[in-house]
């Protein structure tokens, strides 16, 4: 049969991580630094094992009935906890639980863009934001990027150009793909640009409590003074991605937008929200994150020394300060395409950079993301030894 599918999904295009999943799937023994999910090591499983045998226990009849629709009055309290611990201020502002902050992108979508507005991001962002731009038929711009984010000239000039600009997408502590974060000062800078040309900012962090050094930067809604900036977090790196919670934190006058957005998808768990409120209770959550970030440090350093070991002088990977990812920048000259399908062949799983591009035609950079997250150590060698000998192969040293 032939189905009548809606334009937006006729338009879509399967993805490259798909592409190499499936290949992965059919090749028993491949290496794959592909893949960009947290550890389950990391996960407190005994902890979160204990507080959902409790929430039953005590909370059994609640958690089996629907829940209020911002979410769980008792998990939106811990969360908020967290926030003042962290140096937020709650004054006006609104949590929204959320089945994770992929979803949000849908929502910010849904709530702001018609057909033909523009979602500005940086050229290389998470692939989530193309299909939330598709999926409203908005315009995805990528801005260009230095090597500590966002290009400040060259977002204003894309703000300049398009009269249409709802909101940027940003991902600014440790970036999924680039690893980078994006300095305090370019942070204030981003939030006046938006302020001048009125659009707003969805702050996408699911990384910035894995920073190495313990000592994230300071977010860009705390520069918030008006509501522009949505910021969203999930607890998919620290506690567990298979329980699928996250939340929005907006001002309060536009909780019930981004909420009513999302139709009839917005279901949170009321057992998944009731057991997080019983682990943060019990539970020093930002602790947990530094042992979480101590983890991915080690398996970091370990990429980092193959990469100085197995890999030619010319590659120039971003150094990881947190986050799961290490982008390898290597020569303009070098044919990507043919690079990653080679490696493909020989069993190692990383992800161009086109994968991620906003525009993969007319720019599609030249790095491979590489992911430590899940990799065993000598999984994470092998690999290397083949990506430098395949690398050489097509320009040597
Ligand atoms: C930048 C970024 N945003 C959002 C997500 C989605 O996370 P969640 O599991 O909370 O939906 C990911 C997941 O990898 C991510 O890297």
């Amino acid at each position: 049969m032939e189905f009548k599918l809606a334009t937006q999904l006729k338009n879509a295009h399967p993805t490259v991580i798909r592409e190499i999943y499936t290949y992965a799937g059919e090749h028993p023994g491949f290496m794959d630094l592909s893949i960009g999910e947290p550890s389950a090591d990391t996960f407190p499983l005994k902890e979160i094992a204990k507080a959902s045998a409790e929430m039953y226990e005590h909370d059994g009849k609640k958690a089996l009935a629907y829940g209020p629709y911002p979410g769980m009055p008792e998990v939106i309290e811990e969360i908020k906890k967290w926030l003042l611990h962290r140096g937020f201020d709650l004054t006006d502002q609104d949590i929204e639980i959320l089945p994770g902050s992929g979803h949000g992108m849908d929502n910010m979508a849904n709530t702001f863009c018609d057909e033909g507005d523009v979602i500005l991001c940086e050229m290389f962002a998470y692939p989530g934001i193309q299909n939330a731009a598709r999926m409203v038929g908005a315009k995805l711009i990528g801005v260009s990027m230095d090597d500590d984010g966002i290009n400040i000239e060259a977002l204003e000039k894309a703000a300049q150009e398009n009269d249409r600009v709802k909101f940027l997408y940003l991902c600014p502590s440790f970036n999924n793909p680039t690893g980078i974060t994006i300095p305090e000062w370019k942070r204030e800078k981003i939030y006046e640009i938006a302020q001048k040309y009125d659009f707003m900012i969805y702050e996408d962090d699911p990384y910035s409590q894995l920073a190495f050094n313990h000592h994230p930067l300071k977010e860009i809604k705390k520069y918030d003074t008006e509501g522009r900036v949505v910021y969203a977090a999930s607890l998919s790196k620290i506690v567990s991605a298979g329980m699928r919670i996250g939340f929005f934190l907006c001002h309060k006058d536009l909780r019930k937008q981004l909420e009513m957005s999302q139709g009839n998808a917005g279901v949170q768990s009321v057992p998944v929200m009731l057991t997080v409120a019983n682990y943060m209770k019990e539970n020093d959550i930002q602790k947990h994150c530094y042992d979480v970030a101590d983890f991915y440090k080690d398996r970091a350093d370990w990429m980092m020394h193959c990469v100085n070991k197995y890999l030619p002088h010319y590659v120039r990977p971003n150094v990881p300060e947190g986050g799961l990812f290490l982008w390898l920048n290597v020569p303009e000259v070098l044919d990507l395409n043919a690079i990653w399908h080679e490696l493909m062949e020989k069993n190692v799983g990383v992800v161009p950079s086109f994968g991620f591009s906003a525009d993969p035609e007319n720019c599609p950079g030249s790095a491979f993301r590489m992911c430590y997250s899940t990799p065993p150590r000598e999984v994470i060698e092998e690999a290397c030894k083949v990506i430098g000998a395949v690398l050489r192969e097509h320009l040597p040293e």
